[in-house]
């Protein structure tokens, strides 16, 4: 099969005869070498790579790598200095103005970190406003956009306004905007790296979910190497404009190329990925102990189809856990919430390490359940969620 996205030695230079640049690079003269003597900035050097259909390909690195510039290039919104880029077969540098906006018009959606929303534009209108740009229709764009809304798991919030939203659902609706126009392509440009980790955790997934349906081609940036590993089919790691590795997650932490890779794939290692934190999900459902009744209780574990449920007080702090049989027996026999054994609940705080939740986990009824300083839950670790990360991070 063809590939998607061709980049074959493309060159993005910033300053006075950029070419002056290319001829540098071939030299094999370093990037701040070339600002000094040349007054040039390496935005990209010289970089090949593919990428294939229905695949989400990550390209990582520091601040100033040339990532955002890689990704401006792909459709034009810088003029690559040398190089090529085919898409559908089709040569980008070379398309013609009016070839090119029925391009990005159709094929390529964007979304960024920092994309502005219309203050007084309700949802819907915002997630229609491309559609409305495109000429289609009102009632045939509402219907595109209501959809699309549905689809990010904003239901409801269609005839709000973005300051109504927090960060992670006006997040969303970038996300919605960019999605109604259906484009084969999604560019992604740090669109969670203003998120709080939790929230950032749950869009990584959200996106993960929405491109089993979707089946997009989406080159996705970042500078956080978890959120690469959970998301990258392939993951480029860029370093002064050039790519130094383009792998898998595991061929990456397992071979990191040379000490910059190898930099991030430590930090991984000893702080965020292999800690409580980074592994547990949000609770699907808890029941609640002074408020919920044992039929509210059933119809969540239903909802959700769960094997078990937390049991959390008015402060939100774990009881312990419930059986759905017990459940069961008890609506049969008219017993009512007190009457059910609340079985113990191992607790681990957010920071423990995953190596430690391993051992304790012995007991898979239940979830562990991972609570802040204040003891409140705030996560749950099944042990599928745990080997879920190692077989990510290569381990097993
Ligand atoms: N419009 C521009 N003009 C001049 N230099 C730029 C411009 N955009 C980016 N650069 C430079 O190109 C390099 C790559 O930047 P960028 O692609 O934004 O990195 P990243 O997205 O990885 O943080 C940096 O040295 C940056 O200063
Ligand atoms: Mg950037």
């Amino acid at each position: 099969m063809d590939h998607k996205v061709v980049v074959e030695n493309l060159v993005k230079i910033f300053g006075k005869n950029p070419s002056r640049g290319v001829e540098l690079l071939q030299q094999g003269v370093a990037k701040d070498e070339i600002l000094s003597s040349a007054k040039l900035t390496i935005g990209v050097a010289d970089v090949s790579f593919h990428v294939d259909a229905g695949e989400i390909f990550v390209v990582m690195g520091l601040s100033g790598s040339g990532k955002s510039t890689l990704l401006r290039c792909l459709n034009r919104l810088h003029e690559p200095t040398a190089g090529k880029i085919v898409i559908d077969g089709e040569d980008i540098t070379a398309m013609t103005r009016p070839a090119l906006r029925e391009f990005r018009r159709t094929k390529i959606g964007m979304v960024f970190q920092n994309f502005a929303l219309y203050p007084n534009r309700t949802i819907l209108d915002n997630v229609a406003f491309g559609l409305e740009i495109r000429g289609v229709e009102k009632d045939a764009r509402q219907k595109i956009a209501q959809e699309t809304i549905e689809l990010v798991g904003l239901d409801g919030w269609e005839n709000q306004y973005p300051s109504e939203l927090s960060g992670g659902m006006q997040q969303r609706v970038g996300l919605a905007r960019a999605l109604a126009l259906d484009p084969d392509i999604l560019l992604m440009d740090e669109p969670f790296s203003a998120l709080d980790p939790l929230i950032r955790k749950e869009m990584q997934e959200e996106l993960l979910r929405l491109q089993e349906k979707m089946n997009k081609t989406i080159i996705f940036i970042t500078h956080d190497l978890d959120e690469a590993l959970s998301l990258g089919d392939r993951i480029a790691i860029m370093k002064d404009g050039w790519v130094v590795q383009l792998g898998t997650a595991e061929e990456i932490l397992n071979n990191p190329e040379d000490e910059y890779v190898v930099k991030f794939t430590e930090d991984v290692d000893r702080s965020k990925i292999l800690i409580a934190e980074s592994v547990m999900h949000k609770p699907l459902a808890v029941a609640l102990l002074e408020k919920d009744g044992v039929n509210v209780i059933l119809r969540k574990i239903d909802k959700h189809g769960l094997s078990s449920i937390l049991v959390v007080d008015g402060t939100h702090r774990v009881v312990g856990g419930l059986h759905p049989e017990d459940l069961v027996r008890a609506k049969k026999e008219g017993l009512s919430i007190k009457d059910i054994p609340v079985h113990e609940v191992s607790q681990t705080l957010l920071s423990t390490p995953l190596r430690s939740l391993l051992e304790m986990s012995s007991d898979t009824a239940f979830p562990l359940a991972v609570v802040d300083e204040d003891q409140k839950l705030v996560g749950v670790i099944a042990r599928s969620h745990m080997l879920a990360a190692l077989a990510r991070r290569g381990v097993i």
